[in-house]
């Protein structure tokens, strides 16, 4: 199994590339980051997370919990972002941390499926929010970086220590 990225791994801050074979190559990212995402009890992950710079995600609102409620999206795009609120958000790549992040409250998302058929899903709350938080890793964006102004300023502060405490959790 892949491992997960840790905040402070320059990973999360590449641009994923768009995937253009739809061999079984990705259809095996896919289940590796879902079990990533399901060892880690996560609603979502990005190819970035596992160290993969290509533009795959896995949700699953689940958490795990029912069979066959986990999805991949290949090549996912934000056409359509209407209205906004903010709810409690965490990361995987950032263990421990959760802040209210304000997000777009419906979202259209245009994708293809492990096999390249197009998907859109019209998604609104939870899951428009794990799919913007997820294509955001695609472009090497975190919700650190989603903050309003104030609670960014001072989240510039933690982060030095967040990143030193992730080194040795990884390390351990
Ligand atoms: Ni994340």
């Amino acid at each position: 199994m892949a491992s997960l990225r840790l905040y402070g791994d320059p990973a999360l801050r590449r641009k994923a590339a768009p995937v253009t074979r739809f061999d079984d190559g990705l259809r095996a990212l896919a289940r590796d980051m879902t079990a990533v995402m399901h060892g880690h009890a996560g609603v979502g992950l990005a190819a970035n997370q596992v160290g993969a710079a290509q533009r795959v995600i896995v949700v699953d609102l689940s958490g795990g919990e029912r069979e066959d409620e986990a999805f991949a999206l290949v090549n996912p795009r934000v056409t359509a972002r209407t209205g906004s609120f903010a709810d409690e958000e965490g990361c995987l790549s950032f263990p421990g941390l959760r802040f209210p992040v304000r997000r777009a409250l419906e979202a259209r998302i245009e994708a293809q499926d492990l096999a390249g058929n197009p998907v859109v899903h019209e998604a609104r709350g939870l899951l428009a929010r794990v799919l913007q938080h997820e294509v955001d890793h695609l472009d090497g964006v975190l919700f650190v970086d989603r903050l309003p102004w104030r609670r960014r300023i001072a989240m510039w502060l933690k982060l030095p220590g967040l990143k030193r405490t992730y080194a040795k959790q990884k390390a351990a």
